[in-house]
Parts: C-alpha cells; structure tokens; sequence
C-alpha cells in the first residue's frame, strides 16, 4: 500500500494521506540552522547543535506520536482544522505534504478555504521562513482566525526535559509588535535569543502554554483557539510558547499570504541590550524585513531551489528505470546532505541529545558526500582529525558546537582511525586537492600537539599495526564497526551500558572485519604515498598490508567464508564450529572488497556462502543464525531478539560492502539485485509493511527471524545513505574518480542495454554513454572521448568549464 507518489520532476515525495504508519518527516536547512518537519508539520528547529541550541521543544515517544511541530491552527466558526492535519485532526477535504530538497509544502482544505505552508530555512539563514496561503475557494466572502504556535525549548534540550525544578522558572519572553522574543538565560550567560514573527497586525497572541491550551488540554482543542480568543498571555517560568492570532478576511477567489519568520541571534556581549531589561532586537528586526514581502520569500526559495539544481547536477544518471534515476539523482543524494549535516544526531529514532558528531560515521558519510560541496567535507575532514589522539585512535563522537571529542559513548572501537584514511583520499580524487595533507591539524583540539594531516593518516595506519593480537590480526578493542559486538565487555548488569562500562583488560580479541579494512584503507594509503613521492612509507605500508592478508587466510579463513572475530579467549567468532552466528556479514564484506584471497577462489567462495545463508527477500542478513540467548562474552548483539538490529537484520549500512566484493568478482547482477532489495524507491509498494519513508533509507529493516521480517527501523541518519550511493555511482555505474583521471569500470547486470551519466569532475563535464551491445557484465572493449578511442578507461582529466562526450563499449 503506498501513501503518496514521487514527483521526480519537482523532485518531491507527494503524500496524500495522512495517515502514514510511522511520522514521514524532511530536514530543512543545510548550515547552521536545522529543522526536521514531520508530513503532518510536528518537529524541532535548533541551531548548530541538537542539543545544546535547541529552539523549539518536542516530546520523543509520546502519545499521540509526534506532539511539537510548527503549527497552524484555523477558527471557523464552530470548525477549528489545521492544514496538515495534526495536531487537531478534524478530517480535511484535501491534503497533500510535499517532502522536496530541503523544504516541505503542506496544504489542506476545509470548507471552501484552502491553506498551504510553505516551510524553508533560506540559504545562509538563521531562520525558518513558513509562507502560509489562505484562499478563499468558496463563492462567499469568509472571515475566521488563523493562529500559530511553537513551544519554546530551553535551550539545551537534555536540560529542558530533566531539570524541571528550575526550568518551571527560568522562562522568559517579549512581545514587539507582531514579534513573540524568546529570551530566557539571556540576562546571564547566554549570548543568544529566538524569536517567532509575522508580517502582519495581531488580533492577540499568547506565550504561555498552560493559558493558550487550557490546563488539561492537549495541542489538538487549544482553548484560546476553540473560543477564538487569544488570552495575550505573558510567560513568566513554566513553558514559554509563541502563538500568534490574526483576523483573516477573504473574499470569494481572494488569497491572502502571512509570512513567519522563525529566527536566532547572538549578540556580542557589549550589544545585548536595547535598555535595562530589553533585548537589543536589531538583528532579528533586520530578519523579518528581509521576509516581509512575499517578493523577498519567493526569491530566497528559489534560491533554495536553484542551490539544490547545482548539487544534483554533479552526477545525474538515464537508465531508464525511474526507480534507479530518482535514487540516484535526487534522494539518495539528498539524504547524504543530510546525514553529512547531521551525523547521527538528530531524527525521529535518534533524539538528538544522545549523539553527536561519529568519528567513524561521518568519515564513511563523506564519500556520498563529497561531490556535492568538496569545501565543506574537506572541513569535516579536518575537524574529525583534530579528535584523534597522538597514538592514532579517536574520540568516538564530538559535539557540532564545540568540535571537541567526548567520551559520552565510550572509546576505544578500534575502527575509528582508518575510515579517516577513506574520506581523505575520496576528497583528494574529487578535488585534486593534496594540500589537505599539508594542513597543520592538532591532536585532542589541542594546537600544541599539531602535525600534518599527512601524519594523522599515518598514525591511522599504525594505530592498527600496533595493536595486533595473537594472530597479527587487529585487536578489537571496545568494538569494531559494528558497536554491539562487544567482545570485552563482559556486563552482567542492566544498568550498564555497554557502551561504556569498563572493558576488561584484554589483548586477544581480534577482529576480522578490521583485517579486511586494514588491507583495502591500507592499501589505499600506500597508493597515496605513491603518488605524492613517499615511496619509502608506502614500501613499510604495503609490508604491512602484505603481512595482514597472510593473517587473514593463515588464520580468518573458515572453510568457506570469513571468520568474524577472535573472542576473548581466543574462540572463534563466526565460524562453522559455532552453534549460532556461524557467519557475519561484516568480514565477508570488507574482506572480499578488498579482494583477499581472489586468486584463491576466497573472494567467491565467502560471497556465495553470503548469497547461501545472508540472503533473505528483503536484503541481506547481518549474520546467521541469529542469536536466540545472551552470551556474555558476545555483549549487546547478543540482547537483541533475533532479527532485530546487529541480531540478524538487515542491517542496510552494510549491503552494499557486499555488492562491492560482487563488482570484485564481476556479478553485476547479484550487485544490482542487492541494491534493488533496499532501495526505498522500490519499496514503496509495501509501505505499510516498511513503515519508513519511501524515498530514505532505513538503517535496518527486520530479518528473517523477526516477528515482523520487511519492517524497517532508523530512517534517514545511517551510513547506509552514503555506502549505497558510493556502491552504485563508482562500482555499479562505475563512474570512478581517481587521483589524475576519471575511471570507468561499470558492473551492470548483463541484461541492461547500457545507461547515460552526466559527472561534472573536476570543474568540467563528461556526458558518458555506456554501450553494452553484447550483454556483458564487466569488462570494456573501447572508450572514446569526444570522438577520439584512448588507451585504457581512464578519462584524463579536462579543463574547467569545458565539456566532454565519453562513449564506452563494453564487451
Ligand atoms: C552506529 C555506527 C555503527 C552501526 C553498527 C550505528 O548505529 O552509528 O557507528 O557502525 O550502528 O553497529
């Protein structure tokens, strides 16, 4: 069952009931100002961070779901409705939620009045700007209320949900005119205020909860809006709120557009005040001016849309399956923007107090990334690094705010430092920027310490070199990728996490999943060194690599597939001896990408026992069979029930590690078809089965052995984002960028006639055509650019601004 359509053209997901089995929500804004907008308009604002400049106030797990949002609340005589339905719910004649590229469009009509939002944060903005549209579509003239609301959140959002005894009082507001101010702790420590506006007259307004709603009220019957009078209330502690009333008079045919502006300043300490007591309110007045006309609205959104048309314009592909180019060119896309934004941190699964910035998830996160805006991931870069410390391993997550590391959820996962090595060079072959490597970057933030990027890449390399176990295989540490398998935890008590409850002290778990990582991210240095003249470093590289891949088949070999894992006392972990968790994706993964054992026939081998035991209808198994009891020394992947999370689901993130060892060996078929299996697009048919979001991915749908297998979980901020759009663009489709030269190497199922992709690379444009007359899967005959047949497939790199017709026959 579907609940909506995509509008490729538009490039929105239309929804057209409201009834959508979990809350479908969009993020607003790219920089600093964030929202996430739910279809029905519930969500939060923040700046920056989360958690610590949290705007407006939401409540997780609540009942009804999604109670918070931007909302609009219509008084028609004895019929109140909202135009996204929620939070009242009255039953609309028509409504539709248009998702689009950083903004949401919700309209609904009742009785002859239609009303639309329009909800964007305008590029470069410190502001949500929410266009609302009555129009009177009835033959009589029509007069009724139209009032806003959004609660205000205290700030830090961990804050404002815990310490109530002094939050009851520390709320403060001013009302100016049609502008409701938000400026609790701003007589202190803060330097910062939010405001809530509109360009026109007020009928009344009101900042206090409990008085708008009626104490024993719900956001669906606000007293002050079922009576139609607002109580022009003034919060002093409790909840502070921003409504706003106006009188809406129409004619019949006439339309009448309010402009809202949802804003946040900081002010130097010297300019707080305007006089005693009064906020100095020229920056936000400056805001609302620029939205004042519905003029300066429409210019900044198409402004909006116009920024949008030249990120996607980097990578557009004509396969002629509609469900593959709307992946591809827009949403896969869109949500790499996203969970570049905003990591882990803030959707409807993770609160947005809880984590911050992954070291090891925003690093994987660049490569989806870094076609789209090289100067902001070349940043990201450099901030991750500057959490690492001097022996090469890293904080595990830092706060956006203040880019320093926190152990808030615990260290030591020994993956960490070599995903760095990945989003480096990924940025290099984008942008042939090897400055990157020159820059000064400190260890722990602290500038002291500060060496090259170059020599953070290195003590990434070592980090794994010094820590082998008894196998010359990398230790585990905390955990590798996959954080559940904590294989030196050993808690037997519920009220640790596992997390970050101390490790036992412990130097034989040893992790495969890192092996493989460690020859492909390896290898990948050693590539570098090569290429910036560093042949001693990439000779010791590679004798380490070397080293490591007669680990693996010395000793992570299991007869037919990958072991996972050492445990603590040296059992193995993944392995055909075992009773349950005889095989893991994870291993076989990063083991085949990196091509260990291809000439030993390994690779196909381990891939086809994936294809035997992993494979399910709704992609491919985290490991089988699942875990049916806890064991200790496994740690939390062990506490799921099976089929949910680590315990044997569909762990999305990681399929496409799988249709990448597949492009190794040639199978563009079985590629693709792991593709297909997860991509939202092909899933919307069974919507009310996946629950999530038809155009993002999930980061785990239900397995096998669930209660309820299809079921998708953890929409939106997943690595599953970027590894699915770097398996397709550069292993799929084949369209690689390279240190000197574009590479083309596609692995398509032999069944395809070929596909177009224009890649600006580089600065220039490449409209490549791909032939594939004799149904091949991989291999090619001929490349010819603008005309002329080269040597290989590597196309060389071209000017800036100039243009390039690439054909390639495969074959
Ligand atoms: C985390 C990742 C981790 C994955 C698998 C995600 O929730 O953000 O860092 O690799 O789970 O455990």
């Amino acid at each position: 069952m579907k609940f909506g359509h995509f509008d490729d053209l538009a490039r929105e997901y239309v929804i057209t009931n409201p009834r959508t089995p979990y809350p479908w929500i969009n993020y607003l804004g790219n920089e600093d100002f964030f929202g996430l907008i739910s279809h029905t308009a519930g969500g939060y604002s923040f700046y920056k961070d989360a958690r610590f400049r949290r705007l407006t106030r939401y409540r997780y797990n609540n009942v009804p779901w999604d109670d918070g949002g931007r909302y609009f609340y219509i008084q028609d005589g004895d019929c109140v409705w909202s135009p996204g339905w929620k939070p009242v719910r009255t039953e609309l004649d028509e409504y539709s939620c248009r998702h689009g590229m950083s903004y949401t469009i919700i309209k609904g009509v009742k009785r002859g009045i239609e009303a639309e939002a329009v909800f964007f944060v305008p590029l470069n903005t410190w502001a949500e700007v929410h266009r609302l549209t009555l129009t009177n579509r009835s033959r009589a003239a029509r007069a009724f209320k139209l009032f806003s609301f959004v609660e205000w959140c205290l700030w830090n959002a961990h804050d404002d949900m815990n310490n109530l005894q002094r939050n009851f009082s520390t709320g403060e507001v001013e009302v100016d005119g049609s502008a409701i101010y938000h400026k609790t702790e701003y007589r202190e420590r803060r330097d910062h205020y939010a405001f809530y506006a509109v360009n026109a007259p007020l009928a009344g307004f009101d900042t206090d909860r409990d008085t708008f709603l009626g104490p024993y009220n719900g956001f669906d019957r606000p007293a002050a809006v079922i009576e139609g009078k607002p109580r022009n209330s003034e919060a002093h502690g409790w909840s502070p709120i921003a409504s706003h009333c106006v009188d809406i008079r129409l004619k019949p045919g006439e339309a009448k557009t309010l402009v809202f502006v949802l804003g946040y300043v900081e002010n130097a300490a010297e300019e707080k005040w305007e006089r005693k007591g009064v906020i100095n309110k020229a920056k936000a007045r400056g805001l609302i001016d620029r939205f004042a006309t519905a003029a300066g609205v429409d210019a900044a959104f198409q402004e909006l849309r116009a920024f949008w048309d030249g990120l996607l314009s980097h990578y557009v592909l004509r396969s002629g399956d509609e469900r593959l180019d709307r992946m591809v060119n827009i949403w896969n896309q869109y949500q790499c923007m996203v969970t570049f934004n905003l990591s882990r941190s803030a959707s409807y699964f993770e609160t947005g107090i809880g984590r911050g910035l992954g070291f090891r998830d925003s690093n994987q996160d660049l490569v989806g990334f870094v076609h789209q805006v090289p100067e902001r991931a070349r940043q990201r870069i450099l901030d991750l690094a500057a959490t690492q410390f001097a022996d090469g391993s890293a904080y595990h997550q830092y706060q956006p705010l203040t880019k320093r590391g926190n152990s808030d959820i615990g260290g030591n996962f020994n993956d960490d430092p070599l995903w760095l090595i990945l989003s480096t060079t990924a940025y290099i072959k984008e942008t042939g920027d090897f400055s990157i490597l020159d820059e000064q970057v400190p260890f722990d933030n602290d500038e002291h310490t500060a060496q090259s990027h170059f020599e953070h890449l290195k003590r990434s390399v070592h980090h794994t070199v010094d820590n082998l176990g008894p196998h010359g295989l990398p230790l585990i540490g905390r955990a590798d990728w996959n954080d559940c398998l904590n294989l030196n935890c050993f808690s037997n008590d519920p009220n640790e996490s596992f997390q970050t409850t101390g490790n036992r002290a412990g130097r034989t778990a040893e992790s495969l999943m890192i092996a493989g990582q460690f020859v492909l991210y390896g290898r990948e240095f050693a590539a570098l060194c090569r290429r910036i003249g560093k042949e001693d470093e990439a000779a010791r590289t590679q004798e380490h690599v070397d080293r490591m891949v007669n680990a693996v088949l010395a000793h992570g070999w299991d007869g037919a597939w990958f072991l996972r894992a050492y445990d603590f006392f040296g059992k193995k972990v993944g392995s055909k001896e075992n009773e349950e968790g005889k095989i893991f994706i994870e291993s076989q993964g990063l083991c085949t990408m990196a091509g260990i054992g291809l000439v030993e026939g390994k690779v196909v081998q381990a891939l086809d026992a994936v294809r035997e035991r992993l494979d399910c209808d709704f992609g491919l198994l985290l490991n089988q069979p699942a875990f049916t009891r806890y064991l200790i020394e496994y740690g939390e992947i062990s506490s799921y029930p099976q089929g949910y999370k680590e315990n044997a689901a569909v762990f999305c993130h990681n399929n496409p590690w799988i249709m990448i060892g597949e492009t190794v060996l040639g199978r563009g078929d079985r590629a693709f078809e792991y593709y297909r299996k997860i991509a939202p697009a092909y899933l919307e048919e069974i919507s009310d089965l996946h629950k999530l979001e038809p155009y993002v991915y999930a980061q785990m749908v239900a397995g096998r052995d669930a209660y309820r297998p299809g079921e998708a979980k953890n929409s939106w901020l997943t690595g599953t984002a970027a590894w699915n759009y770097y398996a397709i663009t550069q292993f799929i489709l084949g369209i690689k960028p390279g240190y000197d030269a574009l590479d083309i190497d596609p692995c398509i199922p032999p069944a395809w006639d070929g596909f177009t992709v224009t890649r600006v690379f580089r600065g220039a444009t490449y409209d490549i055509e791909v032939r594939n007359p004799r149904h091949v899967s991989k291999g090619i005959r001929q490349v010819s650019v603008d005309g002329k047949i080269i040597a290989g497939r590597s196309i060389p790199i071209a000017d800036p601004g100039t243009q390039h017709r690439v054909i390639v026959e495969l074959g």
